[in-house]
This record gives structure tokens, sequence and C-alpha cells, in this order.
């Protein structure tokens, strides 16, 4: 695993920024997996400079949601689908056509997981961008997920559903369940990025280097797959860093 502190979250989004243009103009159509949250958005503006400013393309890219909300309006800025196309899609020349996500209106919600997740088989993302939960949740696979687990319907935790509370202008609104990339399923992307910024992170994260590969802290999983780049702030790997100076590679194996 691949370890990198970044001094804040300009670098964080730069130093990922990076990542995501290498593989953009490594293959003719790349294949790219796509989170949601507050730790991925200076990515996001990050790439939407580089697109605007430096003439970075997504023109032959295909993108893939990681997860979705179950429950709300197809307009409601806060559906995922919406989120990505806010902060990312609409803004780059993705074309919308290749913008990939569950139909969570779909009446049939459990046969539209399965055609998903054989998307995303068929696709082979080649770089999937992720964060981690407080609670060391991987897109919203929550503690107990099994680590074979496919794309399925999912209940959502207090702890997930009071973190995203922030996002929405009451608690009440965020939704109970969600579509979710199981964690096979995400494990068979090429390339994980992880990006994890601020102390409420540090537990979750010092786990995922340090503590045991269990399905109680999903993220641990991320210590099986043979490609994996943690993008950190201080503040996230504390513990960790303390003897360290920031912008450090930490190899951990
Ligand atoms: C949500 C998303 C996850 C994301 C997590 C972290 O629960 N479903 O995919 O990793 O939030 O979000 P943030 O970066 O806002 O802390």
């Amino acid at each position: 695993m691949e370890v990198i502190v970044a001094s804040d979250s300009d670098e964080m989004a730069n130093r990922a920024a990076d990542i995501v243009q290498a593989f953009l103009v490594s293959t003719h159509s790349p294949a790219l997996g796509l989170a949601t949250g507050a730790s991925v958005q200076p990515l996001y503006r990050e790439l939407v400079r580089r697109h605007r400013e430096e003439s970075l393309s997504f023109a032959a890219a295909r993108a893939f949601l990681l997860d979705e909300y179950v429950g709300l309006d197809p307009d409601h800025p806060q559906l995922y689908r919406n989120v990505v196309r806010t902060e990312l899609g609409g803004q780059v020349d993705l074309r919308p056509v290749h913008l990939f996500s569950p139909d969570v209106c779909s009446a049939e919600l459990e046969e539209e997981c399965a055609r998903y997740d054989r998307m995303i088989s068929r696709a082979r993302i080649g770089l999937q961008i992720l964060g981690i939960g407080r609670n060391g949740h991987l897109a919203f696979n929550e503690p107990g997920s099994a680590f074979d687990s496919r794309t399925r319907v999912v209940r959502l935790t207090a702890t997930t559903r009071a973190d995203n509370a922030r996002f929405f202008d009451t608690p009440d609104e965020v939704p109970r369940r969600a579509v979710t990339q199981g964690l096979g399923t995400i494990m068979g992307a090429g390339h994980l990025m992880v990006m994890a910024s601020g102390a409420a992170k540090a537990t979750a994260v010092v786990s995922v280097l340090r503590g045991p590969v269990t399905e109680a802290l999903p993220a641990s999983i991320l210590r099986t797959h043979p490609r994996v780049t943690l993008v950190l702030d201080p503040r996230a790997v504390n513990p960790v860093v303390e003897s360290h100076e920031a912008g450090m590679r930490i190899p951990t194996r």
C-alpha cells in the first residue's frame, strides 16, 4: 500500500489529480470509478481546473458511480448522480451518456443491482476513487459487510446518516437506504485511490494501516488489494506520522 501524506487539502487534491491524469492518458478508453463526499471535492475542483486551463480531457473516459442513495427525487441535488454531474461531469468534457450509475428508481431494484454489478465487472474499472467513512465504511459497505459482497441495496447506519446530514437541510432527509457496489466489486478495480482528511478519520485510517483485516472494518480489505494509494492529510493519520514530516511516503509493507 502506498501512503501519501500531503500537507493540506490543496496538496491532496494535486497529488490525487496527478494520479487521475496519469490514468486518463494511459489508455484509450479509461474506465474511472467515482466517489462522492467532502474528501473528494477538492480533487474534482482541481480536475475541472486542469480541464479548463490545461486541456485535461475526459472525452474518452467512462465514469461509474460507487454508490447511490435510494428514495430521493431524481432531481434532488444530493442524489450522487447529480452531485457528480455538478462537481465534475458537467464541468468537463465527459460525455453525459458515459456517466453510469445504478437506476435507483427501478421497480426491480435487486435485478438492477445485479445488472449494474455485471456492468462494472465488464467495464474493468482501471482507477477507483474512494473515500472512507468514520466507521471504516467503503462506499456504503457498512461494518459487517462481507468481503465478497456484490452490488446490492443496503440500510445505512445511524453513524453514516448522521455524518451525511451536513449535506441535507435536515437530518431526517438523509435516506435510510442506498445501493452500493460491494466490497468484492470494488476489489475488482485495478487501482484503488482512497482520500481521507481530518482527525475524524484518523481512527479508521490507522486501523486500516495497522489493525486486523476484518469485516468489522470494511476498509481493512484494502490491505489485501495489490494496488492501493491512500492520499491523506496529517490529521487523518496523526498517530502514525507524529515523527514524520508531512509529504513523506510511508511504506506500510
Ligand atoms: C459517504 C459515501 C462514501 C464516502 C464517505 C466519506 O458515505 N457514500 O462513498 O467515502 O461518505 O465521505 P466524506 O469524504 O464526506 O467524509
